[in-house]
C-alpha cells in the first residue's frame, strides 16, 4: 500500500510537469475522519477529450512508457477507503484534482513521510510555487514558497539545501502540532 505523500508527490509532479508556475496544495481533515486532498494548479490544462482519458491507465503523454498510472492509482487508493477522486481541468487554464479520502477505513493508506514530500517538491522545482497548507480538527498551517522567496531574497534559491532542511524542520514542527 503506497502512502499517500507518495500519491501526493505524483500528482503534483504531473502539475509541474505541465508546466504550472503555481500549485496550490491543500488538505483537510475533518472532525469525521474525512480528509480531503486538492491539488490545483495553472498549468496547461487538458482538452476534455484528454480529460476523459486519463482515468484510463494507458493515457499518458509521456514518450520513455506507454502507461500513466499516478491518477488511476490515486483513484483506486481513494475509491478503495470508500471516498472518490474529482477531475477538473480547462485548456490554457489549469487542472483541479480532488481526493477524499475515509482515514478510517482499514484499506486507507498511511499519511506517509509529508513533511519530505512537500521539501522534495519545492527543491525539484525551485522556479515553481507552492502553497501548502494542513487542517484537522487541531489546527491548522499554510507554507508559501512565495513569501519564503520574499524572505530569503535573490541570493538564496529554493533548491538550496539549507532551505530544504528548514522546510522539513518547520513542516515537521506544524504537523506535530495538529495532530494528537
Ligand atoms: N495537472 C495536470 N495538468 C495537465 N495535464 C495533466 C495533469 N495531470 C495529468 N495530466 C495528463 O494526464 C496524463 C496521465 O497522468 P498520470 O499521472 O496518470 O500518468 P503520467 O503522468 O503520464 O505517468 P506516471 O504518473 O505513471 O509517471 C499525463 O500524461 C498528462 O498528459
Ligand atoms: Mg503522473
Amino acid at each position: 500500500m503506497k502512502e499517500l505523500s507518495l500519491h501526493l508527490l505524483d500528482i503534483v509532479k504531473n502539475s509541474t510537469a505541465a508546466g504550472a508556475t503555481l500549485v496550490d496544495i491543500s488538505l483537510t481533515e475533518t472532525a469525521d475522519h474525512t480528509l480531503t486532498i486538492t491539488v490545483a494548479d495553472n498549468g496547461r490544462g487538458m482538452s476534455p477529450e484528454m480529460l476523459a482519458a486519463v482515468a484510463d491507465p494507458f493515457t499518458t503523454t509521456r514518450t520513455t512508457r506507454k502507461v500513466g498510472l499516478g491518477i488511476p492509482l490515486y483513484r483506486m487508493a481513494a475509491e478503495q477507503t470508500g471516498g472518490a477522486l474529482k477531475l477538473e481541468s480547462t485548456e490554457g487554464v489549469g487542472t483541479t484534482v480532488t481526493a477524499v479520502f475515509h482515514l478510517e477505513h482499514l484499506d486507507c493508506p498511511p499519511l506517509g513521510d509529508l513533511p519530505g514530500a512537500m521539501a522534495t517538491l519545492i527543491q525539484g522545482s525551485p522556479g515553481a510555487d507552492f502553497r501548502f497548507s494542513h487542517s484537522t480538527a487541531l489546527g491548522s498551517y499554510c507554507l508559501d514558497t512565495r513569501e519564503m522567496r520574499e524572505l530569503l531574497g535573490p541570493e538564496v534559491p529554493l533548491d538550496a539545501p539549507e532551505v530544504f532542511s528548514w522546510v522539513t524542520g518547520y513542516l515537521q514542527e506544524q504537523e506535530s502540532a495538529i495532530h494528537t
